[in-house]
């Protein structure tokens, strides 16, 4: 007959030295399970003769209860160990320095493109925007560019390929068709997805990406202009002048700058003419209002007749300036930012260096920069 407290000893002694759960198991199956050797002596119980019965039953009944509590106190302290390692294994130290957060810079020339709309919003400019993908009516034809004239050409454009009705689409190669869109709305001949409420007299800025196939220290093959158009109906060029040597002194924040307008050719003003700002760039910065090197930001002139004409507006009615001026290039004056090109590199250190703080909003009130 088995020894029971033999047994029990032994059963014991192993869910004692049991090092971890899966260990624990295995003993419980052994002893307990179906063919365990403790439930192996409790069928025995049925071929006993009733006294022996009485005797043995209690007996092995009472090992079974004293193994079973046996095993889950060990497996309540196995558990209990296991998740102290696992605590300690996966404690975070909140003493450590927190990784450096990484802030994001606002583009020079975002905010340049910022300032300008901050200036013009104050003069009484409002905004409208046009497609970047355009046809070759807004960008040339409507802005009086002759069919097959070599400004066409001379724009380097960026031509798509033929779509399904045989038209050729491109990238504007300014933002001047958004002058014809905005009088064509003013006409009531667009519906009214540009900025609303255009009908004469119009007073607008146009920011926006223009394409041209270019590419060394001044020329980049996207590059973005700022364009502005006011028709009224005594608008003449004294307004324009004023207009931009205003807007200069309030961009450049200083009462010093000196401009100077040269005589242009444009197809889509008349008279047109380049301004220029006076500054001295010898010695590697570049500085405004002295010196005598003349830097071109601008072109503009009194809106053609021919223009107004194409948008639907009466001549003889209507007439007006626009001008259309170099974003990146204003901002590498202002900034001092010596190749075009590094603009549109996208190295986070350039934009560390140049990059401006998400908080620094211009606001013409309290300076822009
Ligand atoms: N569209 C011209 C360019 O990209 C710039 C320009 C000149 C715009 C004269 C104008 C303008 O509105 O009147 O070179």
């Amino acid at each position: 007959m088995t020894d029971l407290s033999q047994l029990e000893a032994e059963i014991s002694g192993r869910v004692a030295q049991a090092a971890d759960l899966a260990a624990l198991d295995a003993v419980r199956v052994s002893a307990l399970g179906k063919s365990g050797s403790i439930s192996e002596l409790l069928k025995t119980l049925g071929a006993m003769s009733p006294d022996e019965r009485r005797e043995r039953g209690p007996q092995i009944n009472g090992l079974r209860d004293r193994v079973g509590q046996a095993i889950a106190a060990r497996k309540a302290e196995l558990e209990a160990a296991e998740l102290d390692a696992r605590l300690a294994a996966e404690r975070v130290d909140l003493s450590l320095p927190a990784p450096p957060a990484r802030r994001g810079r606002v583009h020079p020339t975002m905010q340049v493109m910022d300032e300008m709309i901050a200036i013009f919003a104050d003069m009484g400019f409002g905004l409208a925007e046009g497609p970047d993908i355009e046809d070759d009516f807004h960008n040339f034809t409507a802005l009086n560019f002759p069919p097959k004239h070599p400004a066409r050409e001379m724009h380097d454009t960026f031509w798509l390929p033929e779509d399904a009705n045989g038209e050729r689409k491109l990238l504007r190669t300014h933002t001047s068709p958004v002058q014809v869109r905005v009088m064509q709305q003013a006409n009531g001949k667009l519906p009214s997805w540009i900025a609303a409420g255009q009908a004469p007299p119009i007073r607008v800025v146009i920011p926006g990406r223009v394409y041209r196939s270019d590419s060394d220290a001044t020329h980049t093959p996207m590059f973005h202009q700022l364009e502005g158009l006011v028709i009224d109906r005594t608008i003449h060029m004294g307004h324009l002048k004023w207009t931009l040597d205003a807007f200069t002194r309030r961009f450049f924040e200083t009462e010093a700058v000196v401009t100077r307008f040269r005589p242009h050719h444009f197809p889509f003003t008349e008279p047109s003419a380049e301004m220029d700002v006076q500054c001295d760039r010898s010695g590697g910065a570049v500085k405004i209002g002295e010196g005598s090197d003349w830097l071109e930001i601008l072109g503009g002139g009194m809106v053609h007749p021919n223009v107004l004409r194409n948008c639907g507006l009466d001549p003889d009615e209507w007439q007006g300036f626009a001008f259309g001026l170099g974003v990146d290039r204003l901002g590498m004056l202002k900034y001092g930012m010596p190749d075009l090109r590094d603009m549109f590199a996208g190295d986070p250190r350039w934009l560390a260096h140049y990059g401006f703080s998400a908080f620094a909003a211009p606001n013409p009130a309290t300076g822009l920069s």
